[in-house]
């Protein structure tokens, strides 16, 4: 991703099939990373039936994308800045709004992006469940690649199927899976084989002289 990072990719949607597979976790951690690289970077939770974004950081939720969206608030207002890396900057979900997928849906939210697009380094949005409502597939044409998360043993196989024709139909630019929470030892590697691997690896060295 860092070296694709460089031909352009700037506004990066970070969605899973159903809540509670790791989006805002995986922007948050992937977003402080290329902040941490001296990158302006902001996350967008648009995610505004469960916001946990303001909670991750510690900040208030009482000003954020459903205030700018509805017009109740300016991209600055409902920008926090700064929040642990002098680069990275938040706009949480914001008060619940009673009408989310139209709000992804309006021109005020292609605006915001654009807007977005032209300060920042990357911008991450951090995007509802896929499966369960309409408005992700809004946010589609907007961004320039996907980041899809899957948390193991909680998301089915007939979801990622159905994921896998909304990536197709829409053609999604996805440039990369997580495979979150995963349990080596239940997905049948162990650490012993790791250990293993890596200790032939030195053994051949060893053999040379070297
Ligand atoms: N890799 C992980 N290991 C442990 N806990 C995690 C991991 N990823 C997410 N979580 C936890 O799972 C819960 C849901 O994650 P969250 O990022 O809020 O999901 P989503 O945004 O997809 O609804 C949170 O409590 C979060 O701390
Ligand atoms: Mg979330």
């Amino acid at each position: 991703m860092l070296s694709r990072a460089g031909g352009g990719l700037k506004v990066i949607l970070v969605t899973s099939c159903i809540p509670e597979e790791g989006k805002t976790t995986v922007s948050t951690n992937l977003a402080a990373a290329f902040a941490q690289d001296n990158k302006r970077v902001i996350i967008v939770e648009a995610d505004m039936r469960r916001p946990r974004l303001a909670q991750v950081f510690e900040v208030p939720n009482e000003l954020g994308l459903s205030n700018v969206l509805t017009g109740t608030a300016t991209y600055d207002e409902a920008t926090i800045r700064g929040v642990r890396v002098p680069t990275l900057d938040i706009m949480p979900a914001g008060p619940h709004p009673p009408n989310a997928s139209e709000l992804i849906g309006s021109a005020a939210f292609g605006e915001l992006i654009e807007l977005l697009r032209s300060t920042y380094d990357f911008v991450f949005i951090d995007s509802p469940p896929a499966l369960l409502v309409t408005d992700p597939v809004l946010i589609y044409t907007k961004v320039d690649a996907a980041i899809w998360v899957s948390r193991v043993g909680v998301v089915t196989r007939s979801q990622l199927g159905r994921a896998k024709n909304m990536i197709e139909r829409n053609r999604l630019p996805v440039i990369g899976f997580v495979v979150n929470r995963m349990r080596p030892r239940l997905a049948g590697y162990s650490y012993g084989y790791e250990y293993e691997y890596y200790g032939s690896y030195y053994g051949e060295k060893d053999s040379n002289g070297e």
